[in-house]
């Protein structure tokens, strides 16, 4: 899917599809936080039971103490990434107080991942509030209010800049599109607050006009992200693809995977310049982890858009079909789904489905 896609709208990235003929292929693992080793060990024997032709190259990114003082991403990491351009990512803690800043953040100014994309879809006897959703945000990713752009004026007086830059808006919209019409859906919808913030979301809105311009097949529809909110709840159907800057994706993209049953299963794909991240958008779940009670299918799920985004595409869908079918069954459902099962009773029905 991505790789196509990144193909098509940046020369840069044509390379990086080349390297993809080879046989095995080697991606870095970031098992995280928490759950997070429970979780990567269980899509690894998946990957194991489908023989995904890929091998692993799991890499620690604990934070070290840099010369300004600050806590920031291994070396090693960096490099690991940096060869291999293409990484799964588990859950990493983000430690409050002074010196350390989000590891996540740090990763995508690092590799310059610039739209985060985040299908929700409903699972197929997996009872939510709605049957049928099917929505795909895509997110700036690098700049707006996530700039980290703040400071004092005076004594009680802080400022936070948010960030628009015409180059990242063209970008993700023209990545937006460019999905839509890989991925045969019809709709582009931009997110924003033009009415009130008229210069910088005026600037991503400007940038979405003009991309829209070029692809006369895709539908093209600007909404104000308040409207978005009160009608994705009401009749989530009539979204299909949303692109918007960084804090708005944050905030509506959880909404979504809210509509089709939490975070536990929500895959993401963070697309760069030279390459992604795919990562599950939960936390650590400190209050489970070790206990073999996390549901690994986000990861599992974002280890699939990794397949796609690497044209693997029958391994891809054979892991998915056994995931999906494991849940609509219901026997092996994880307690987050209102069942009782381990992570790895799960994971190895999922496995003995693929063997079979
Ligand atoms: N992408 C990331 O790396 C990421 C995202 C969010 C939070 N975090 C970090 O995670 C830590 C904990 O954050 P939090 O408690 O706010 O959110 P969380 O997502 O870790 O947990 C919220 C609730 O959801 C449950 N949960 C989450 N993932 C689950 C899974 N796969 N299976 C079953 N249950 C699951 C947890 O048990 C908990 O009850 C913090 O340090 C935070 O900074 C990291």
């Amino acid at each position: 899917m991505a790789a196509q896609l990144v193909r098509k709208a940046f020369s840069t990235a044509v390379p990086l599809a080349r390297r993809y003929s080879s046989e095995v292929r080697t991606v870095t693992l970031i098992p995280g936080d928490g759950i997070g080793p429970e979780i990567s060990a269980a899509v690894q024997k998946i990957f194991a039971a489908a023989e995904v032709p890929l091998q692993w190259e799991s890499v620690d990114v604990t934070p070290v103490r840099g010369p300004d003082g600050m806590f920031g991403i291994p070396q090693a990491a960096i490099d690991s990434v940096n060869k291999n351009k293409v990484g799964l990512k588990g859950p990493l803690m983000t430690p409050v107080g002074k010196g350390h800043r989000s590891l996540n953040l740090a990763l995508r100014k690092e590799f310059n991942l610039y739209a985060n994309v985040r299908p929700c879809r409903s699972l197929e006897g997996y009872k939510t509030l709605y049957d049928d959703v099917d929505v795909i945000t895509i997110r700036e990713n690098t700049e707006g209010e996530y700039s980290g752009i703040e400071h004092e004026i005076v004594d009680g007086v802080v400022q936070s800049i948010k960030l628009i830059t015409e180059d990242a808006s063209r970008r993700v919209a023209e990545f937006a599109f460019q999905y839509t019409k890989e991925n045969n859906r019809s709709k582009v919808t931009a997110v924003h607050k033009a009415n009130i913030m008229r210069m910088s979301d005026g600037l991503f809105l400007h940038c979405c006009r003009e991309v829209a311009e070029k692809y006369p097949d895709v539908k093209f529809e600007e909404k104000y992200l308040d409207t978005v909110c009160l009608s994705m709840v009401q009749d989530p159907r009539q979204y299909d693809v949303l692109v918007m800057p960084n804090l708005y994706g944050d905030i509506l993209s959880d909404m979504c995977a809210g509509l089709v049953g939490g975070l536990g299963l929500t895959p993401s794909g963070n697309i760069g310049l030279n390459g992604a991240l795919f990562e599950s958008v939960h936390g650590t779940a400190p209050d489970i982890a070790g206990k073999d009670l996390a549901n690994p299918t986000a990861l599992l799920l974002s280890a699939v858009m990794m397949l796609q985004y690497m044209g693997l595409n029958s391994h891809a869908e054979k892991i998915q079909k056994a995931c999906f079918e494991t849940i609509k069954e219901s026997k092996y459902r994880t307690g987050d789904l209102g069942g009782s099962a381990k992570c790895s009773e799960f994971t190895n029905e999922i496995c003995r489905k693929i063997a079979g």
